[in-house]
């Protein structure tokens, strides 16, 4: 029961919003969908979910091949779409009975009892829809998307707009629903990304252009290591760039340079320093950001 992603297109008029785009995710999987705004996440869930049809390229899941007009891959996913449009006057029972319909599920107030209960919205189930918070309407629509237990959950931006302790029971249930299945969802925050999925997909003006576990994203050489010298260094500068290390930048007492895997960078600036006789105020690794992150990727 994998999803496959082979060579998909999708042009809007003229313009390409995704391009070529291939990926696998597997059965134990969260994988994260990162990007910054307009890079082609949601078009690729859209296309995924088998509500927009691709110009090109071919999507199967479970190897039932995803299309606007087949049914049956649809059977296996659970979208969750980026602008959550749910019927505000309804109750959240009344709800997921609807959908429990249009799935036909055998099991349904057994179900809907389950997914209540997984999503924390029994104490809410006097209000409708529409009086909820943004918070728990999200939970809404996550139960919504997973009610008929899919082997796949497409998730676009669920965390977009939550406070911080609704993001915190957001990433623990994306948690909790990859025991069960596979999990992909997008967001344009890093941190989001790294604090909940295995791996990560980034995307770039349409261009699938990382693919890779998370330790691998954030390797060494994307860290900067800031070094505050009690002294001012700027007349240094070219003995700086003499050593074997990629200097960012020299401000005064400040040098950033990149850490580089392989190669312990610290000791060559605490040994420069040692040489020099320059003492070493403060020393810390910063986690590039994540525009340095795209940058790197899309060069
Ligand atoms: N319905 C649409 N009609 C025309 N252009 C669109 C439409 N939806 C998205 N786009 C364009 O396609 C590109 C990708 O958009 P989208 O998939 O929404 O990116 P993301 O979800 O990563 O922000 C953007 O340039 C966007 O403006
Ligand atoms: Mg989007």
């Amino acid at each position: 029961m994998s999803l496959i992603v082979s060579k998909i297109q999708k042009k809007y008029n003229q313009q390409i919003a995704v391009e070529d785009i291939s990926f696998e995710v597997h059965p134990g999987e969260v994988v994260g969908f990162l990007g910054p705004n307009g890079a082609g996440k949601s078009t690729t869930l859209k296309m995924i979910a088998g509500i927009l049809a691709a110009d090109a390229g071919k999507i199967t899941i479970n190897n039932v091949e995803v299309g606007v007009d087949k049914v049956d891959a649809k059977k296996f996913v659970g979208y969750l779409p980026e602008s959550n449009a749910l019927y505000k006057d309804l109750y959240i029972k009344e709800y997921l009975h609807f959908l429990a319909n249009v799935h036909a599920l055998k099991n349904t107030p057994a179900r809907i009892k389950e997914v209540i209960e997984l999503l924390q919205l029994g104490a809410m189930q006097q209000k409708k829809i529409g009086e909820l918070s943004k918070g728990f309407q999200q939970r809404v629509g996550i139960a919504a998307a997973i009610l008929h237990q899919p082997a796949l959950i497409l998730l676009d931006e669920p965390t977009s707009g939550l406070d911080p302790n609704q993001l915190i029971d957001i990433r623990k249930l994306i948690q909790q629903l990859s025991q069960d299945s596979m999990v992909l969802f997008s967001s344009h925050i890093l941190q989001e990304v790294t604090a909940v999925c295995q791996r990560v997909l980034v995307m770039h003006e349409g261009k699938l252009v990382a693919n890779e576990p998370i330790e691998q994203l954030l390797k060494p050489q994307t860290n900067h290591l800031y070094i505050q010298f009690e002294e001012d260094i700027t007349h240094l500068q070219s003995s700086i760039h003499q050593l074997s290390i990629e200097v960012i930048r020299i401000d005064k007492h400040l040098l950033v340079v990149k850490t580089a895997e392989g190669k312990d960078v610290k000791k060559i600036v605490m040994q420069f320093a040692l040489d020099m006789g320059l003492n070493i105020e403060r020393l810390h690794i910063e986690q590039a950001s994540l525009e340095e992150i795209f940058k790197l990727l899309t060069h």
